[in-house]
């Protein structure tokens, strides 16, 4: 017997700073900051992203890239590789997402791409814990759970 099934996805829009909780501004300021360190040498576009962590720490990335064009890397997977390797025990509570051409903001939020969403799914697996995704714009910041993101994500059964 076949049986369809529906997912349904709960998000928060911010269309004012001021109406965000001070934690995750504090989050959003790192991740516009780490947009400024952006490698964006072929693609023009900056990206910076803000992990916080359980103990309170905020590790920040930036997108990296390479000549070779597959041999970069997202501002996601920079900050959550950043996370994994400084603090490989500790929880990560939320990740802040922002992006554009150099010198201006994306008017729409920056949403994480397949590849970094699927890296997203690995760290839920391995702390066994959800976590939020702010995904910023000029315009308005939208959070959401990372599970939310990829809901079939690949997982590996050995
Ligand atoms: N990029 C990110 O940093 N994060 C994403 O989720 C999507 C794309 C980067 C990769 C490349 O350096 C530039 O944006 C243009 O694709």
């Amino acid at each position: 017997m076949s049986t369809t099934k529906e997912h349904t996805l709960r998000y928060t829009y911010y269309d004012r700073e001021d109406e965000m909780p001070a934690q995750e501004l504090e989050l959003v300021k790192k991740a516009l900051a780490a947009r400024e360190k952006a490698y964006a040498q072929y693609s023009g576009f900056m990206v910076g992203a803000a992990v916080l962590l359980e103990n309170g720490i905020i590790l920040t990335g930036n997108n990296q890239e390479n000549a070779a064009s597959p041999s970069g890397l997202c501002a996601e997977r920079v900050a959550v590789y950043h996370a994994g390797a400084e603090y490989p025990d500790v929880k990560m509570l939320k990740i802040a997402v922002c992006g554009g051409k150099k010198g201006s903001s994306s008017a729409v939020p920056v949403a994480p791409c397949g590849a970094c969403r699927q890296v997203m799914a690995e760290v839920i697996r391995r702390y066994g814990r959800d976590f939020d995704v702010l995904m910023i714009g000029e315009d308005e910041t939208v959070v959401i759970k990372a599970s939310s993101l990829l809901p079939f994500s690949f997982e590996y059964i050995g």
